[in-house]
């Protein structure tokens, strides 16, 4: 990096006895190496200058300091390392003071707590978010946070990857003082005037390092807990442990030892391919906002929306829209069913309530919001519209025709279906360029994934839109194309059959589902069609039989399951057996005697797999229809593909998605794979054309993220 860009990004400027040095390096300010260079210079010169007596930090921008330049992880080092300037600023003879007024995450909370003293205004974020990335925070974070905070309270800031608010982080002693302000030039004003106050008063540097940990046996004691807690609830994450580990040597090392040993273990993450996966994951989640669309149209205006249908995913929609500010008109067919469909929405919020996270008055003032209705007159002058009836394309139809007739012009009309084709729905009406998919995820109020399907007709700015919508209910959207299941559903029916094959072919589902959570997921698929209901994918078995290619090979085993009743959870038993309405289910020997007769009938000689055969044939299944999906267009980018896993399928999300874990084993293995199983049944293992190529010719799925 040139000394000029190294003096753009911190540039540093006197004000009476302070050197002001201010971090200029958008958009978060992150701790690139010309930051850690200018840093170190700024640093160097206020100790050359004698008329320097202090030095005050503060960050241009939104943000303070959002910590470590992530794009950086992976690549060799470039000096100096961030650990080297900290160490340099906390050891300064004149005093260092930071002054907070956005996010101070991770690295950028380790330059703050090197500081001898910190300031916060009323926006500040204070947290050290690496776990989140597979990492520990790596700058004398673990050394330092818990000299500040106490050994439990850093523990549990490091190990949850929490962000705590400037008040709370005042009361953890993260920071010393609240000041009111709002942006980077009240920072630097407050933090002018609380270092003048420092100086007065002759204050003297106060080095984190030298704080002295109190009462350490117990600390250690309680680090015992906090260990055997984070093995058991850390779910094959490295990390975790590693962070315990780190602050038990901040209560028994000295400092600088203490330091070496969080060094090696962050170095150990920094190696580890959960870091790669992790991070993946990150920028995978901003880049799906990143559409043809974007630059083309910008979104229309909405605030009042309508919901047609208050079952399931109606009721879970009403929610995300209410909470994200947005006026609801709910319609339902009868009187009936909107005073169940608003019971639905009430049921949520009344959770809340119980569980203490809502009060009745805010209960009321969201609810003043909510219109229940059964006239489509009442839904006149609303600005969009999400359809949530039954899944069934003629019952879609009458609703979209019946929204055509009353809806003003201009609305969006979205559609949630889930497999159905919307080019159809959207034919229905006389403005199919208004028309597009919003596939929400059940409980549509949690789960994060939005699928924006994009019909051939639609307009850029309903794209567009449909962006700003998932933005404004917090949601992570992904643009998909039409096809029967899009990106997600389509890929699920296709590693789901891969599923059925191994229980055909000699594992047992309870086998199954064990291999499939030891890969990281929390369920595996027949727990996760127990939960859902098993009444859904027969029916869409049936749906789809007529269609169905007569030479595919077809597994029984769901539909004689199905045919006794036996639906899932809701009725007891399915896959599992669960008595007394018990959430976690038990095998069944009476299933395992409906998988052995369907074998005898096919004349299947059972075998064994082992867990690591079980998952090659699942993965593999799963990253060739990934690979279809991408080369059809039906995804923009496989990236598309592992936030649709990562956000609405439960995939691990330290593998990175499914294509990022193809990457990541070589696709050439996978191609094998696939090609070996191909002959058993060349017709299921067909391998994708997009696959082949990106194997013979060298690349894998991340040359086409970057080159999108
Ligand atoms: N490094 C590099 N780029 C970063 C970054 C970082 N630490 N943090 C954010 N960015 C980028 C994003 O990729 C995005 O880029 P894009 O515009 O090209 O897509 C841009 O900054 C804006 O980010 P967001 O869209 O996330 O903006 P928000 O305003 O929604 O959120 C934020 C801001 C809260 C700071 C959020 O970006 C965030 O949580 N960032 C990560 C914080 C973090 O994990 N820090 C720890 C890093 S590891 C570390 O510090 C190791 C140390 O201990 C040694
Ligand atoms: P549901 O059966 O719980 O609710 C459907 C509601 O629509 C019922 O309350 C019904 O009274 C109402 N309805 C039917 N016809 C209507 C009409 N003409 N006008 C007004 N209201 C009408 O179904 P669910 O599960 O909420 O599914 C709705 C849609 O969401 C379907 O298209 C489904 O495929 C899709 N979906 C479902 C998911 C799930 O997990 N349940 C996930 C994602 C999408």
């Amino acid at each position: 990096m040139s000394d000029q860009a190294q003096a753009s990004v911190v540039q540093t400027r006197r004000e009476g006895d302070v050197l002001v040095v201010s971090i200029n390096n958008p958009p978060v300010n992150a701790l690139g190496q010309a930051v850690r260079a200018g840093l170190l210079a700024a640093m160097e010169q206020a100790e050359a200058d004698a008329a320097v007596r202090a030095v005050l930090i503060v960050g241009e921008g939104k943000a303070f300091i959002a910590g470590a330049d992530i794009r950086e992880f992976g690549k060799p080092a470039m000096p100096p390392s961030l650990p080297e300037v900290l160490n340099r600023m906390e050891a300064s003879d004149k005093i260092v003071v930071a002054a907070i007024h956005g996010p101070a995450l991770g690295g950028g909370l380790e330059v703050a707590m090197s500081a001898h003293y910190r300031l916060a205004l009323p926006a500040a974020k204070l947290g050290l978010p690496e776990v989140n990335l597979g990492l520990l925070p790596g700058a004398g974070g673990t050394q330092r946070a818990p000299r500040l905070m106490g050994v439990a309270a850093a523990a549990d800031l490091m190990l949850t990857g929490k962000h705590l608010s400037a008040k709370a982080a005042l009361a953890a002693g993260l920071v010393d003082k609240l000041v009111d302000g709002k942006d980077a030039t009240d920072a630097t004003a407050a933090g002018l005037a609380y270092t003048n106050e420092l100086l007065a008063a002759k204050t003297a540097p106060r080095r984190t390092r030298d704080i002295e940990i109190a009462d350490k046996a117990a600390a250690l004691a309680a680090l015992d807990t906090l260990a055997a807690d984070t093995a058991k609830k850390s779910r094959g994450l490295f990390s975790p442990l590693k962070i315990v580990e780190c602050v038990r040597a901040a209560v028994e090392l000295p400092f600088d030892q203490g330091i070496a040993k969080e060094r090696a273990l962050f170095v150990e993450c920094l190696n580890s391919p959960q870091r790669a996966g992790l991070i993946h994951a990150f920028f995978a989640e901003r880049e799906t906002a990143k559409i043809p669309e974007a630059k083309a149209a910008a979104p229309r205006h909405f605030a009042k929306i309508a919901v047609i249908g208050g079952g399931t995913m109606g009721a879970g929609i009403t929610v995300s829209a209410l909470d994200a500010g947005l006026t609801v008109t709910m319609i339902e067919r009868d009187a009936e069913s909107i005073a169940r469909g608003q019971a639905n929405v009430e049921k949520v919020y009344n959770g809340l309530i119980a569980k203490g996270r809502m009060t009745e008055e805010a209960k009321a003032a969201t609810m003043a919001r909510y219109t229940p209705s059964t006239s489509y007159d009442d839904i006149r002058d609303v600005d969009l519209v999400i359809e949530a009836v039954f899944e069934d394309l003629e019952v879609k139809k009458a609703v979209f025709k019946e929204l055509d007739r009353v809806c003003k012009a201009g609305a969006v009309l979205a559609t949630n279906t889930s497999y159905l084709d919307i080019d159809a729905i959207a034919a229905a009406t006389l403005r199919p360029q208004d028309v597009i998919g919003l596939h929400f995820f059940s409980p549509a109020n949690i789960m994060k994934l939005l699928e924006i399907v994009v019909p051939a007709k639609v307009a850029p700015d309903v794209v567009t839109t449909a962006f700003e919508l998932a933005k404004r209910m917090k949601k992570v959207p992904v643009r998909a194309g039409v096809c029967d299941g899009f990106i997600g559903n389509r890929i699920l029916a296709v590693y789901k059959q891969a599923a059925d094959y191994i229980m055909e072919d000699g594992a047992s589902p309870y086998e199954i589902d064990e291999a499939v959570r030891g890969f990281g997921y929390p369920m595996g698929p027949f727990q996760v069609t127990d939960l859902a209901g098993g009444d859904i994918g027969w029916a869409t078995r049936k749906r789809r039989a007529a269609t169905r290619d007569p030479k595919a090979r077809y597994v029984e085993v769901a539909d004689r399951v199905c045919e006794r009743g036996w639906f899932g959870q809701k009725t007891g038993r399915g896959f599992y057996l669960y008595p007394q309405g018990a959430r976690v289910g038990q095998p069944d020997p009476e299933v395992l005697a409906i998988v052995d007769a369907e074998r005898a009938r096919k004349g299947v000689t059972p075998r064994q797999f082992t867990p690591d055969e079980i998952m090659r044939r699942y993965m593999a299944a799963m990253v060739n229809e990934g690979a279809k999906v991408v080369e059809e267009g039906i995804a923009l980018r496989p990236l598309d593909v592992d936030v649709t896993f990562l956000s609405g399928y439960g995939f691990p999300r330290f593998r990175g998605g499914p294509m990022k874990w193809a990457d990541m084993q070589g696709l050439d293995k996978v191609l094998a794979d696939i090609r070996e199983f191909a002959k058993e049944d060349a017709l299921f293992w067909k391998p994708a054309l997009l696959l082949e190529k990106l194997v013979a010719e060298g690349r894998d799925f991340e040359s086409l993220n970057k080159a999108a």
